[in-house]
């Protein structure tokens, strides 16, 4: 039987995009005649039953906006026994025939959690960490790396006029893509992620030769899931070379801010997607660009990828420093 009536929900961290992803999802259902819900929270809205049902005016002004209009949250009432048959029982009684859940891993994986109690669910990359292997990009991360640039930019111009060691924190959680796309694309000096191992007598001897070869400044880039921490940095560069360095965390500013155009144009694009195959009588999927073409796979498989290496953006970091 054809569906009647779907919802979308945003989880977890919040990401830029994830208001034009909303917009897309609901535009793109009400194109097709069907009825669009929205739950607030994430999954502790479909625990409380915090359904509302959207019309194409309640998405508008919202494209260029950051953070979540249906809010989110990351429950922990989602995660028992009670409360995930409490949120099957709302999906029951508001005869939801299909659920869209836009957000990042955990979400997903609450999202598989739903499709195997009988829920028709499409799974969209929301987050700025980029850290799903099955997509090329995730929703927000774009806005997240640019949001960053700007900020060692900043720090550069300061970094340069006091001759001093910079280390900026970058989030990422345990993926190091932020940190790498944002570092050489600020032309960091040393970028530290998780992906790879580190000797800190090399990363202290790199200070010193830039000091030596006349740089002005040092840009230390690290991802927060980085093997060394920047307090760690810090102190070996001040214990093995005398140099005074400071930290900078950027913390949540890379999570908000108005999505760049790549995140709003990825956000419909896979917003109207899922919706399109939920009305086709798809039930279990990720859905997600690769090589520009947004596709959809079956979303236990998605979740079991494991990340493509970044040797070559590794190595061009060291290279071009
Ligand atoms: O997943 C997005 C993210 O911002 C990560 O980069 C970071 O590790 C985490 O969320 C921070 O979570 P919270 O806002 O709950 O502290």
């Amino acid at each position: 039987m054809a569906i009647q009536r779907i919802a979308v929900l945003t989880s977890g961290g919040d990401s830029p995009g994830m208001n034009a992803a909303i917009r897309a999802v609901v535009r793109t259902g009400l194109a097709r005649g069907l009825e669009v819900y929205g739950v607030r929270h994430g999954y502790q809205g479909l625990v409380d039953g915090e359904f509302i049902p959207m019309d194409s005016v309640s998405v508008s002004d919202m494209i260029q906006r950051g953070g979540t209009g249906l809010f989110t949250a990351r429950s922990k009432d989602f995660m028992t026994e009670e409360g995930f048959h409490r949120a099957l029982m709302m999906l029951e009684s508001f005869k939801i025939d299909g659920l869209i859940v836009i957000g990042g891993d955990g979400s997903l994986r609450g999202a598989l959690d739903l499709a195997k109690n009988g829920i028709a669910v499409a799974g969209l990359p929301g987050t700025i960490d980029n850290d799903l292997a099955y997509t090329d990009y995730t929703i927000g991360f774009d806005t997240a790396v640019n949001t960053a640039v700007s900020a060692i930019g900043n720090l550069r111009d300061t970094s340069s006029a006091h001759g001093m060691v910079t280390i900026v924190e970058l989030m990422g959680r345990h993926c190091g893509d932020i940190a790498l796309f944002a570092g050489i694309a600020s032309g960091g000096d040393i970028i530290v992620v998780p992906e790879k191992e580190y000797d800190m007598d090399d990363i202290c001897r790199q200070v010193v030769e830039g000091h030596n070869a006349g740089k002005l400044h040092c840009l230390i880039i690290v991802a927060e899931g980085a093997p060394f921490s920047c307090a760690e940095i810090r102190e070996a560069i001040q214990e093995r070379t005398g140099m005074e360095s400071r930290i900078t965390v950027l913390g949540h500013v890379q999570r908000g801010g108005s999505p760049s155009a790549f995140d709003r144009l990825l956000a419909s694009r896979l917003g109207a997607y899922g919706v399109d195959a939920l009305a086709e009588g798809k039930k279990a999927i990720a859905v997600g660009i690769r090589n520009n073409e947004i596709f959809d796979m079956d979303l236990a498989e998605a979740l079991e990828m494991k990340r493509p290496e970044r040797t070559e953006l590794i190595r061009l970091g060291e290279i071009l420093r």
